[in-house]
C-alpha cells in the first residue's frame, strides 16, 4: 500500500476509535492499540512531511466537544502529553530538555522533577471566582470542552468554597486535575450495571467518563467520582515557545504566578485549599532518580486502588518551564512516562482442549503472540464452556488479551468490529482430543470431562503429577517423556515405572545408556519419599501438599489413612467434611485400592517407620507466603517446612496472612501488598529463625 493510502486509512481507524473513546465512553480496543495506530501514523507523517494534514489526528487533543454539552472554552488550552517508554527514550527526552536549555552538565544533574503517577481518568478543568466553585469542563479538543459544572458539583472530593481566604487566591483561579473512578467503585457500578441488564464498563476510565458526562447530574452523583488535582493555571505557565507564539497565544497575567515558582509549590498549595492531591507524588533530583521513582510506582500500580497507566515527568522550576514552553500539542518541559500496556489485542488462531489428570477438558486459547503485562503470550485459559459462551469468541477473531501482574493471560472479549464475516460461535468439542471417547458435562456442572479412565491423556498427566516435584519428585521425567513412554508402550500407569529397566529406556529416541541410568536411579530413589510426598502422588482430590502433611502427621502411616472412617478423617486438624469425604471415596474405589497394592509390591514406602520424624508444630495457625529464590530451601522446599510445622503456605498475600518471606527476585505484587496491609516480611534468616522458634524475629 502506498503511504498515501495508508495514511488515510489510519486517519480513518484512528477517528472510529476517537469518537468510541471520547464520544460514546465505550473503546472497542485497548489504549496500547489506540496509541500504536497513532504512532504508525506518526511514523507515516515523519518520512513524508507532505502528508501531515492540519487536521491530522497527530496534531489534534481530545475530541471536538459533545452538543450534549454546553461548549466551553479554555483560557489556556489543555494539551496532551508526550510520552517515552524506556529508560533511553526517558534519557533523550532529558538530554533534549538540557539542551534546550543551555544548562551544564552540572546544573543538569541537580534538575528538579516533580514525579506524578498518571491517573487514568479524564482531565478536568475547574474555576473559581473570587474561591467560590463557579465552572467546570472537560479537555475536549484542547481549546473548547464541555461544560460539566453541575456534574462536578456532585464529586465530594471537589471543594465549593476555597479553604483560603480569597483575599490570599487570585480572582479567577483555575484548578486541573483528573476525574477517575476507584477501582472498587467501578467494580461495585458494573455489578449494578449487570443486576440492572445495563451495558457493562470496558474499565474504570470509561466508566468515570460515562459518568461524568451525563445529561442529570443526579446520575453523576451516584457514581463514587473523585478527583486529583495536579494544576494551577496561569497564563504564565501557558505555552510561551516559538510554535505557541506564532499561533497567537496571549499571555494573561495571574497574580499567583509569582508565588508558585515551582509545580510543587502549585501541589501544596492545591492541598491546602481543599483538593485532594495524589500521596504517591515525589520530588527528585536527576533522571535516575525518576527512573526509580516510576519503577516504584509501576511495582505499586495494583496496590493503589485506581488505574494509572504510567508516570507524569514535570520540572519543578516555573521559570524553566516557561523557557521550554511547548509544542503545538505539548509542553516541553513534562513527559509521560507509560508502562507496558496490560491489554493488547491479538488473533485468536484457535480455541483448543487440553485434558487434565482428573479427565476436566480445559478451553484454552492459542492465540498470535503478543507483548502484553511485560511478557509474551500465546495461550490463555478460557476456563470452561459457558465461559467462552459468555465472552462469545470465536477462533478467527480479533481479542483483547489482559496480562495484569502476577495474574494469569486472560482473554477479555472479542473485537466486534473486526470480527470477519461468517464467523461461527465455537463448540464446545463432543470427544475428548487425545481418546476420543465422548465427553460428558453433567447437568449443573460448569466442567466437561473425558470419562475414561484409560484415557492417554489423562494417564500422561497422571504419571506427570506423580513423578512431580511436590509428590514422587523423580528428576528427568516431564511431561514429555512420559508421553513417550506411553507411546512406546511401556508404562499405561505410574506404577509400571518401577519396572522400567536401563535397556528399554536406552532404545528409546534421545535417551543414551546414561539418560537410561540416571532415569532408572531417580525413579528407584523414589520409592523412600516421605509419606506427605506420595499422598500428595495418589492425585486425590483436595489433597495438596497442606492436607497431605496434616494426615500424615495423624496417621503416620499409609495403611491406616486407608483403613480409616469418613469421621476418623473429619476429626483431624486441618481436615474439613468435603476433603475427608473425598479421600474416603478415594479409597473406597476398587482401583484406586489396586493401584496402592501394585505401589506396594513395586516396593514403594508407605511411612510408619520411614516418616521422618514429626517437627514441632510451631507454626499452627500461622500463614506464611514463600516469594522469589532461596538460597538454601526450593520452593517446595520451603513450604514443606512450613506446612510441616503445621502453618499454612498459600500463593498470594491477604490479610490474614502472618509473614512473607522474601528471597531474590520476590513478587513485586505480594511485597507491596504486604507493606500496604503491614505484614512483616523476612529474609531466608528470618525464616529460619521463625521456623525454629515458632515466632517472628524482632523487627529491626
Ligand atoms: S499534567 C499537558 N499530570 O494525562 C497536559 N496529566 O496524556 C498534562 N493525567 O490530559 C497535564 N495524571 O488527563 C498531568 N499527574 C498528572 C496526570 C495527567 C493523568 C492525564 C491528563 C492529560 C493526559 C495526557
Amino acid at each position: 500500500m502506498r503511504p498515501a493510502e495508508r495514511a488515510a486509512e489510519l486517519r480513518r481507524a484512528i477517528a472510529h476509535h476517537r469518537r468510541l473513546y471520547y464520544e460514546l465512553d465505550a473503546p472497542e480496543i485497548p489504549d496500547a492499540d489506540f496509541d500504536a495506530l497513532i504512532d504508525a501514523l506518526g511514523a507515516i507523517e515523519a518520512a513524508h512531511p507532505e502528508l501531515v494534514t492540519p487536521d491530522s489526528p497527530t496534531q489534534q487533543v481530545g475530541s471536538a466537544p459533545s452538543a450534549a454539552f454546553a461548549p466551553a472554552a479554555h483560557r489556556v488550552p489543555m494539551m496532551s502529553l508526550d510520552k517515552v517508554v524506556s529508560f533511553e527514550e526517558l534519557v533523550a527526552w532529558g538530554s533534549r530538555t538540557k539542551r534546550l536549555l543551555g544548562l551544564e552538565e552540572e546544573a543538569a544533574a541537580g534538575l528538579r522533577f516533580v514525579c506524578e503517577p498518571k491517573i487514568d481518568g479524564l482531565s478536568i478543568s475547574i474555576t473559581y471566582d473570587r474561591g467560590r466553585y463557579a465552572r467546570a469542563a472537560t479537555r475536549g479538543d484542547g481549546r473548547v470542552g464541555e461544560d460539566v459544572t453541575e456534574n462536578v458539583r456532585t464529586i465530594e472530593a471537589v471543594p465549593l468554597e476555597l479553604a483560603v481566604d480569597p483575599a490570599e487566591l487570585p480572582a479567577d483561579l483555575e484548578v486541573r486535575g483528573e476525574v477517575y473512578l476507584p477501582i472498587a467503585a467501578f467494580e461495585e457500578l458494573n455489578a449494578r450495571q449487570q443486576a440492572a441488564g445495563e451495558k457493562l464498563f470496558a474499565n474504570p476510565r470509561n466508566a468515570a467518563a460515562g459518568s461524568l458526562r451525563q445529561r442529570d447530574p443526579k446520575v453523576t452523583a451516584g457514581r463514587a467520582l473523585s478527583v486529583f488535582a495536579y494544576q494551577v493555571v496561569s497564563a504564565d505557565l501557558a505555552p510561551a515557545g516559538p510554535e505557541a507564539a506564532a499561533s497567537g497565544e496571549e499571555a494573561v497575567e495571574l497574580e499567583t504566578a509569582a508565588t508558585l515558582g515551582r509545580q510543587s509549590d502549585s501541589l501544596e498549595l492545591l492541598g491546602r485549599i481543599g483538593f485532594p492531591v495524589n500521596p504517591e507524588i515525589e520530588v527528585v533530583t536527576g533522571l535516575e532518580a525518576v527512573y526509580d521513582f516510576c519503577q516504584r510506582l509501576e511495582a505499586r500500580r495494583h496496590a493503589l486502588g485506581y488505574e494509572i497507566d504510567g508516570a507524569v515527568v514535570k520540572i519543578d522550576d516555573v521559570s524553566l518551564q516557561r523557557r521550554l514552553g511547548a509544542t503545538s500539542h505539548a509542553p516541553r518541559w513534562e513527559v509521560a512516562y507509560k508502562f507496558p500496556p496490560e491489554e493488547r489485542s491479538t488473533l485468536l488462531e484457535a480455541i483448543m482442549v487440553s485434558i487434565g489428570r482428573t479427565g476436566r477438558a480445559t478451553p484454552f486459547a492459542k492465540l498470535r503472540p503478543v507483548r502484553v503485562g511485560g511478557s509474551t503470550v500465546s495461550l490463555a485459559s478460557l476456563h470452561n464452556e459457558d465461559q467462552v459462551a459468555l465472552k462469545d469468541v470465536r477462533p478467527g477473531d480479533t481479542v483483547v488479551v489482559r496480562k495484569a501482574g502476577d495474574v494469569i493471560p486472560e482473554v477479555v472479549g472479542p473485537v466486534l468490529s473486526e470480527r470477519p464475516p461468517g464467523l461461527e460461535p465455537w463448540a464446545f468439542p463432543a470427544c475428548c482430543p487425545v481418546c476420543h471417547q465422548p465427553l460428558v458435562r453433567l447437568e449443573g456442572e460448569a466442567d466437561t470431562y473425558c470419562v475414561n479412565a484409560d484415557c492417554p491423556g489423562q494417564q500422561r498427566q497422571r504419571i506427570a503429577h506423580f513423578a512431580s516435584r511436590g509428590a514422587m519428585d523423580i528428576e528427568g521425567l516431564g511431561e514429555q517423556r512420559v508421553h513417550q513412554l506411553i507411546e512406546a508402550g511401556l508404562v499405561s500407569d505410574a506404577t509400571d515405572l518401577y519396572r522400567l529397566e536401563v535397556a528399554q529406556l536406552a532404545s528409546l529416541e534421545g535417551f543414551a545408556e546414561l539418560s537410561a541410568r540416571n532415569l532408572v536411579a531417580a525413579i528407584d530413589a523414589s520409592r523412600d519419599r516421605p509419606l506427605p510426598n506420595l499422598l500428595v502422588a495418589l492425585g486425590i482430590r483436595h489433597v495438596g501438599a497442606t492436607v497431605a502433611h496434616a494426615l500424615a502427621r495423624a496417621f503416620g502411616a499409609l495403611d491406616r489413612i486407608m483403613a480409616a472412617s469418613r469421621e476418623e478423617l473429619e476429626a483431624t486438624e486441618g481436615i474439613g467434611s468435603i476433603i475427608a469425604a473425598s479421600i474416603a471415596a478415594h479409597f473406597g474405589a476398587d482401583h484406586n485400592r489396586a493401584f496402592v497394592d501394585r505401589l506396594r509390591q513395586a516396593g514403594v514406602s508407605f511411612g510408619g517407620a520411614a516418616v521422618p520424624p514429626a517437627a514441632p508444630q510451631n507454626l499452627l495457625g500461622k500463614s506464611i507466603v514463600v516469594t522469589g529464590t532461596l538460597e538454601a530451601f526450593s520452593r517446595e522446599g520451603a513450604e514443606a517446612a512450613i506446612t510441616s510445622r503445621g502453618g499454612k503456605s498459600p500463593g498470594s498475600v491477604s490479610p490474614r496472612t502472618t509473614a512473607v518471606v522474601a528471597g531474590s527476585s520476590p513478587g513485586a505484587a505480594k511485597l507491596t501488598k504486604a507493606e500496604q496491609l503491614g505484614i512483616p516480611i523476612l529474609d531466608e534468616a528470618g525464616f529460619r529463625q521463625l521456623l525454629e522458634s515458632g515466632e517472628l524475629p524482632a523487627a529491626g
